[in-house]
């Protein structure tokens, strides 16, 4: 676990100011709709709705957009920064098709706190469920909105408990809502002492906030009708009593989380939970490395590549990596260690995510998301650093759990199947195995849509018209152990091994009696669902 104290040297102001942070939620809870209230009230774009009109208007000019389209998912992850009264955020995309899982999981490596949105009528649902559990195995700090409340909502203390439970999470109330669904006035902000009510007539502002005496102030008579106002004193009266007060420290632990209800479509409780990132949200964190951990407050730069994406922009046929700066002050033409190939590399024409539009960044520091565009140098776990041999670790590959063959259309084109695999397996879109019998390639993915994204991409990208087929393999497991004994192993074994794409060696079966098998026979060796990245 790392050490989340305060003791340790003071960040600069500019990096002490930065909420770097994910939204997970289950499709359809809000968080396009939130994400765009964000970049609304951070400036970044002038009026709600262009998120979506943007998307739509990228989507058309590619095919493979269009797929995703036509899927109703988001394929894609980019990073969005953006100013908030004192703050700079910058907020990471999740795909959310859980088709993705594993880019969304590498994604939340780059974080530091996550904003879970959970709808006020349907609460915990399975992706919020699924994401949660890998925020949890980070520790990683929740902020829960609970939203749609401008709609038949369920009972506060009932939302709050389900999350109790089934997340194994404290919550404690940042706000409390009063009524609901079309009586929904709007918030008690219980951390702040405010009264805040929500403009029915216009959807992008609030139409009061008024800072009280607590609850018994009586000027909260002019503003809420007396049958609402009454259940609100019962009703927080009660919260305060039965559920834990906010301790900022559970909370950045990952052990407590502070809910605020609002309604994202009419920007309700919005500015309160980005005050709430501000406020409460961690700095940016301490990262793990193998030899050390590496603090923000450390002048040198560093950082690590949680993700390639290619295709950004059809105009420009180059990749992206998505670098998370661990620390120090980056600016542009700066040449940093990539610390794999040993080389150094000039960082000329590294991207900011500003809102939706790529810009060249001149600077960043220690939290923020930059691009860096390239021909495939960079891969996922690769490290940049001003010199120093360091190694970010947690950032894990999995076993993929659907396998098929895959076959060209074209047996001449077989160099550039290969070419198109490899691209794929460095990118993290999927796992590709060359077995060590037989000619050919197998294709592993977490989720069978990954299977049509692959064909899809092989065909508009290399013009080469793929099929995939079922193979007599179900699962693919690594090896690790001492040199002779791996040898023998893959020697005995030949008619199940593989190599991945970096030549490491794979077992794979159809049986998990063959795994159990091997890990009784073979002691020394260790067959696992798992790898760094590096
Ligand atoms: P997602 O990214 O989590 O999948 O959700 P998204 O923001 O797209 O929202 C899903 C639907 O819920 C949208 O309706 C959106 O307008 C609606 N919604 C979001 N926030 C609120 C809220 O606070 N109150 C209410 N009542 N609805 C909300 P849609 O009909 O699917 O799309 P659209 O036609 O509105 O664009």
């Amino acid at each position: 676990m790392l050490d989340r104290s305060t003791n340790h040297p003071p960040l600069p102001p500019e990096i002490a100011r930065r909420r770097t942070f994910a939204i997970i939620s289950h499709p359809d809870a809000g968080k396009t709709t939130l994400t765009e209230k964000f970049l609304l009230y951070g400036g970044a774009i002038q009026m709600a709705g262009q998120v979506r009109a943007k998307g739509e208007a990228r989507r058309t000019r590619s095919d493979f957009m269009k797929m995703e389209q036509d899927r109703g998912i988001s394929v894609s992850a980019s990073a969005m920064s953006f100013p908030f009264r004192d703050w700079w955020f910058n907020l990471v995309d999740t795909p959310g098709h859980s088709d993705f899982s594993e880019d969304t999981y590498r994604t939340l490596t780059a974080v530091d706190a996550a904003v879970m949105v959970i709808d006020g009528a349907k609460g915990v649902e399975s992706q919020t469920r699924k994401l949660f559990e890998v925020c949890r195995l980070r520790d990683l700090p929740i902020l829960t909105f609970c939203n749609k409340m401008d709609r038949e909502a369920r009972d506060t203390f009932e939302i709050i408990d389900e999350i109790q439970q089934e997340l194994q999470l404290d919550v404690c109330p940042a706000s409390w809502p009063i009524g609901m669904g079309r009586d929904f006035l709007g918030c008690y902000d219980m951390l702040n002492d405010r009264l805040e009510l929500m403009d029915r007539a216009d959807r992008n502002r609030r139409a009061e906030s008024v800072k009280m005496e607590g609850l018994d102030d009586p000027r909260m008579a002019d503003h809420v009708p007396a049958d609402l106002l009454e259940k609100l004193r019962e009703e927080v009266e009660m919260a305060r009593e039965l559920l834990p007060a906010f301790d900022h420290q559970a909370m950045l632990d990952g052990n407590l989380s502070p809910i605020w209800f609002g309604s994202a479509i009419n920007s309700f409780g919005v500015q309160e939970l980005m005050a709430g990132i501000g406020a409460y949200g961690p700095e940016p964190e301490i990262r793990p490395a193998a030899s050390r951990e590496v603090g923000a407050w450390e002048a040198p730069v560093t950082g690590f590549v949680f993700k390639v994406q290619a295709n950004m922009d059809p105009k420009h046929r180059d990749r992206v990596a998505f670098v998370r700066l661990c620390s120090g002050h980056f600016e542009r033409g700066m040449k940093l260690l990539h610390v794999r190939s040993g080389k150094p590399m000039a960082i000329s024409n590294p991207v900011l995510f500003l809102a939706a539009d790529r810009e060249i960044a001149e600077d960043a520091w220690a939290g923020d998301i930059i691009g860096i565009p390239n021909h495939g140098q960079l891969r996922i776990g690769d490290a940049l650093t001003e010199g120093e041999a360091l190694r970010f670790t947690g950032i894990p590959s999995f076993a993929p759990e659907l396998l098929q063959t895959v076959r060209s259309g074209d047996p001449m084109k077989a160099k550039h199947l290969e070419k198109a695999l490899l691209q794929f397996a460095e990118e993290g879109a999927s796992k590709v195995f060359k077995p060590n019998i037989g000619s050919g390639f197998i294709v592993g993915v977490v989720g069978p849509l990954q299977f049509d994204v692959l064909a899809s991409r092989i065909e508009q990208e290399y013009g080469l018209p793929v099929r995939f087929e079922p193979t007599q393999f179900t699962s693919a497991r690594w090896i690790s152990g001492p040199k002779d004994k791996i040898e023998a192993f893959v020697k005995a074994n030949k008619g199940h091994m593989a190599e991945d794409h970096d030549g490491d060696p794979v077992y794979m079966t159809r049986l998990q009696w063959d795994i159990d098998r091997v890990e009784r026979d073979f002691p020394e060796l260790r067959l696992s669902a798992t790898k760094e990245m590096m």
